[in-house]
């Protein structure tokens, strides 16, 4: 099979860029990238989400601290916060004297995948014209303050920031190699990995480490992600997520 297209190069390209150059995005091709990437598919034509671009120096600045000191946030040409939306639904259903019940756990999940599909398009629409990006899941450390940050209304939710930004030089590290694909694709039944392969794989990605931090570290990757998972993550979330009148049914 030829696979050699440039999609499928510019996916297999991806690195998540935390250094950025001054350079600014142009507005022109942000708001191309933004729009084009809607064409994402979503759910039942719902549309579920909304983006916050952060513009605001002041609460960048608050923000990336809220979000674990992520400095990258104020350095980034832009940031972006991407929302799980179920407010525009209600208020768009009441014209039809429809009153639209947004606590199922099934909106929470189409919102939530609308949202996240629409964002891995804006990252793949950057990084095909030079632009990089990373993620924020640091901002799930304090949502509440920064719902008052953005004013979110109820049925609102922020899922992930998104830094964006021409890198700093040619930054771009080695890629972070993902699992084997036979440890994630299973056939007709779930069944467990196979042992061998995940060893072949932490043997890689501790190298990747021991190269990327000149020896300082060298977790594999079995290593890391237990550790990862080890103990609270972000209990807050469920209290903070159902008061936002979401995921409670
Ligand atoms: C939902 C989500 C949240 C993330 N949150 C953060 C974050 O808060 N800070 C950060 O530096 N990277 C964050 N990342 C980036 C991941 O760490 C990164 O994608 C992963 O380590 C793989 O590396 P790569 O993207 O360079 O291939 C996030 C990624 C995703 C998908």
């Amino acid at each position: 099979m030829n696979s050699d297209n440039e999609i499928i190069k510019l996916i297999e390209s991806h690195r998540s860029v935390r250094k950025f150059s001054d350079r600014k995005v142009e507005e022109g091709i942000l708001r191309e990238i933004l729009s084009k990437s809607q064409y994402a598919s979503t759910s039942s034509f719902l549309q579920l989400y909304s983006v916050i671009r952060v513009k605001n120096s002041d609460n960048r600045k608050k923000i990336a601290y809220l979000a674990g000191e992520q400095e990258y946030i104020e350095s980034a040409s832009e940031f972006l916060i991407y929302l799980a939306d179920l407010n525009r639904i209600e208020k768009i259903a009441l014209n039809y004297d429809i009153k639209v019940e947004t606590g199922y756990a099934e909106s929470f999940i189409t919102a939530t995948v609308d949202a996240s599909l629409y964002a891995q398009n804006v990252i793949l629409a950057a990084e095909s014209l030079g632009i990089g990006g990373v993620f924020i899941g640091g901002i799930r450390n304090n949502p509440s303050e920064i719902s008052k940050l953005l004013k979110l209304p109820k049925s609102v939710y922020p899922i992930f920031g998104m830094c964006l930004g021409y890198p700093e030089n040619d930054i771009r590290q080695e890629k972070k190699l993902r699992l084997p694909l036979d440890i994630i694709l299973k056939e007709d039944y779930y069944s467990n990995h196979d042992q061998e392969l995940l060893s072949e794989y932490d043997e890689k990605i501790k190298k990747y480490y021991v190269k990327r931090t000149n020896g300082k570290v060298e977790d594999t990757w079995t290593e890391q992600v237990s550790k990862r998972m080890d103990g609270e993550n972000r209990p807050h979330m469920k209290e903070y997520i159902e008061n936002q009148g979401l995921n409670n049914k």
